[in-house]
């Protein structure tokens, strides 16, 4: 089994967009809508370890019925960003942190590892090679979705697939959310949980969201915009909204839930952490009970409440519903600190602000 580093062979694409197709996408990118011309396939066996790793033109897959993704979700997947900055550098943040969450959720997933190397190296490659596809619009940026699934064509159960496919793709990306910095009302979520302990909370697999879709209908249903998990026992603690972490501001201080297993570890929320203490906030990661968040709003000790995650960076939390009625943030305004660490955040990002935890990786 090969352990130096892969090498990729590049086919480009012979149908790539033109130049006037792929603006018209740029004009108005939505979220993951569109596509850009080129994709990363790298192959696992248990022969021959990670091999076969390409650049090719974006295309379908052809995979046999049996494949063990389509029955048993042994999946997982990654989102990250490339912006362009200012000076018309192109730019990624934390892929290294991404890559370590890949080989955690991998280890959970009894997948194979993927070299960090390797990993970020595909994203360069596949950045570099569509490069025209980065939006030059502000606040627009170009979706990386590195992914694994398992492609062994077997309906056993008694171990996992012996062949996996790593693929990265990627999407322009406009606002996650239509209307920007909009306040968002949430949903809390009595009746169905998102993880459990010794579950796969903490790992990025499908199989997560595909559970999750309809709590969110039924918040959609309650008229929210999202909704709020709660622990698989109690369903009292607040663990994450969405596909999003959460934090709760008292005056200066910061509090959200800890990693306990069954959240993801955020990335976002792990550079927020850093930035408040930067900042001079108080951070502290402790549990925090529906019954706390509704009486810290009633009696105004708390200020904001936001959500944090790759996608829409940092997204105020405005409103908060649930069977028992409901209650207001504040006053149901994007808070002062929201979009202080939103425009901190943003700014090393877009290489605005100074980056003093060489978060940046420059591709070009
Ligand atoms: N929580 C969940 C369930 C998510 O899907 C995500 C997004 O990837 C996050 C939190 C935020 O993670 P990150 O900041 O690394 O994007
Ligand atoms: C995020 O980046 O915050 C996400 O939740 C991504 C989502 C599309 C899964």
């Amino acid at each position: 089994m090969t352990t130096a580093p892969l090498t990729f062979d590049v086919q480009l694409s012979d149908h790539a967009r033109s130049a006037e197709e792929r603006e018209r996408v740029l004009a108005s990118p939505g979220f993951g809508q569109h596509f850009t011309d080129h994709m990363i396939s790298v192959r696992w066996t248990a022969r021959d370890g990670w091999h076969d790793a390409r650049l090719k033109p974006y295309g379908p897959l052809v995979l046999d019925p049996a494949t063990a993704v389509f029955h048993y979700a042994q999946e997982f997947f990654e989102g990250l960003k490339a912006y362009r900055q200012g000076n018309g550098s192109i730019v990624t943040f934390r892929p290294d942190a991404n890559a370590a969450r890949f080989n955690v959720t991998a280890r959970r997933m009894a997948m194979p590892e993927l070299p960090e190397e390797t990993f970020v190296r595909s994203l360069e490659l596949l950045v570099q090679t569509d490069r025209d596809w980065v939006p030059t619009t502000e606040g627009h940026t170009l979706y990386l979705r590195p992914f694994m699934i398992a492609t062994q064509a077997a309906l056993g159960v008694n171990h996992p697939s012996d062949e996996y496919l790593y693929l990265v793709i990627a999407s322009p990306a406009g606002s996650y959310f239509t209307g920007g910095v909009k306040p968002v009302h949430v949903w809390l979520s009595q009746d169905y949980t998102r993880a459990a302990p010794g579950g796969t909370g903490f790992a990025k697999c499908g199989g997560n969201y595909a559970g999750a879709f309809v709590a969110q209908r039924e918040a959609v249903e309650n008229g929210c915009d999202q909704v709020v998990w709660l622990d698989a026992f109690e369903h009292r603690y607040v663990e994450e909204m969405g596909g999003m972490n959460i934090f709760f501001v008292y005056g200066d201080r910061l509090v959200t839930p800890p990693l306990t297993g069954t959240l993801l570890p955020g990335i976002t929320r792990d550079s927020i952490l850093k930035l408040a203490v930067d900042l001079g906030l108080e951070v502290t990661e402790r549990p925090i009970t529906t019954d706390e968040w509704r009486e810290a709003c009633e009696s105004g000790a708390m200020t904001e409440a936001f959500a944090c995650g790759t996608a829409a960076v940092i997204t105020p939390i405005g409103r908060v519903s649930g069977r028992d009625g409901g209650w207001t943030v504040a006053d149901g305004q994007p808070g002062e600190l929201t979009l202080r660490l939103r425009e901190e955040l943003v700014g090393i990002q877009y290489g605005t602000r100074p980056d003093p935890h060489d978060w940046i990786h420059k591709i070009l």
